[in-house]
């Protein structure tokens, strides 16, 4: 009812809400001293994570585009390289699996059924798994060598949101610890990226204050048929996070692409009126990409899309393309996914409120599917 909603009109509003904190309890307790400790990754023991040679993450839906930003930071960080499978596809390709092998499973409730027999698998297999999860005590993370919990709290609303970006922070706070046990991460870029994560509430509560400026854009597209997402690198993965959101909820036709695949096919699409979200990167810490992505708005503006640009707080390079700018506060280029993705969720939950749908509850879906 609507006292648990804590006053707001769905679940999915509240949970939207719920991020600063959820953020800032999944990283509680594993920074100290301007380094990362998870202490279940400890436990396995510092050898067995400077041998791994691979990581794969395993996950489906909101879980699966988690695991795609998280793989740039694994890679970045403790320079692994990370694949990342559907669940539901793992082990049809009879992937190459030994005992150098990592396996993160990525889910909110812990209970998805593909994901759990592609873990199950993992395990016949003797790789060593780690499961992220939202849900105490769920049966993947008892399955699994090592469980890293989100702490987002409980998510009722069946498109997810606090926990997808409790999911990226804890990948991240993964790919931090690898990269110290690792060696591969000097002092002064550990201490630079434990800064961001401890900053990360503050700056998510400006994300999600979005949500005035998202409304009214919502009304004015409450007819759209078809909603395009461009993103680069991790704009990428939140680009198609943004498409779900909209086919999930607000039973729009959506699409998220990487913004250079556009010139191979997808720019076929535009035509006049158009809308597309584009992910801009930070012009300060990833110029180049920046300077793409701005190109890659005047080529579709040239051919009448029309541009809501998702952009950092001064950058007004892209201000005479757009036709409206949302602007989040500045943070390193890797750490933006987790904010941008804040007005593309508040976009669906408005769309499908226009629409008088139900926002929690979405035709045909379920929270967690426990069947394969
Ligand atoms: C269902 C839900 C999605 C969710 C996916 C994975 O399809 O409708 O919102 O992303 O399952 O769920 P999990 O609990 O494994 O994260």
């Amino acid at each position: 009812d609507a006292a648990d909603k804590g006053g707001w009109s769905s679940f999915m509003a509240k949970e939207i809400n719920e991020q600063p904190e959820a953020i800032a309890n999944t990283v509680r307790g594993r920074t100290a001293g301007r380094s990362v400790e998870i202490p279940e990754l400890t436990a396995l023991g510092d050898d067995r994570l400077r041998n791994i040679d691979r990581i794969i993450i395993i996950a489906c839906g909101t879980a699966s585009y988690a695991g795609q930003i998280g793989a740039y930071a694994i890679e970045q960080w403790a320079r692994i390289p990370v694949d990342v499978q559907l669940s539901h596809e793992f082990r049809y390709r009879d992937p190459v699996l030994t005992d150098r092998t990592m396996v993160i499973s990525v889910s909110q409730s812990g209970e998805t059924m593909d994901t759990l027999m592609a873990v199950k698998y993992a395990i016949e297999q003797g790789v060593t798994t780690v499961s992220v999860c939202n849900t105490q005590s769920a049966t993947i993370p008892r399955e699994s060598d090592a469980a890293v919990y989100t702490h987002a709290g409980p998510e009722v609303a069946v498109a997810s949101t606090k926990a997808f970006t409790a999911q990226i922070t804890a990948l991240f706070l993964i790919g931090l610890h690898l990269g110290r046990v690792r060696g591969e991460l000097s002092t002064e870029a550990l201490a630079e990226a434990v800064q961001q994560l401890e900053e990360l509430p503050e700056k998510m509560r400006v994300a999600v204050d979005t949500h005035a400026e998202i409304t009214q854009l919502a009304h004015w597209m409450a007819d759209t048929r078809s909603v395009l997402f461009l993103g680069r690198h991790v704009g990428f993965p939140a680009a198609l996070e943004g498409a779900l959101k909209l086919k999930e909820i607000a039973y729009i036709h959506a699409e998220g692409f990487a913004a250079g695949e556009l010139k191979h096919g997808p720019i076929a699409l535009i035509d006049h009126g158009q809308p597309v979200f584009v992910l801009v990167p930070s012009p300060r810490t990833a110029p180049l990409m920046h300077s793409k992505v701005v190109s890659n708005i005047q080529e579709i503006r040239a051919r009448g899309a029309r541009v809501i640009a998702i952009v950092e707080v001064g950058d007004t390079a892209v201000l005479p393309y757009a036709d409206e700018v949302i602007r989040l506060p500045l943070t390193d280029a890797l750490f933006e996914p987790i904010l941008q993705v804040v007005p593309l969720q508040w976009f669906a939950l408005e769309l499908s409120t226009a629409k008088g749908l139900d926002v929690d509850q979405p035709r045909n879906l379920a929270k967690s599917v426990t069947v394969e």
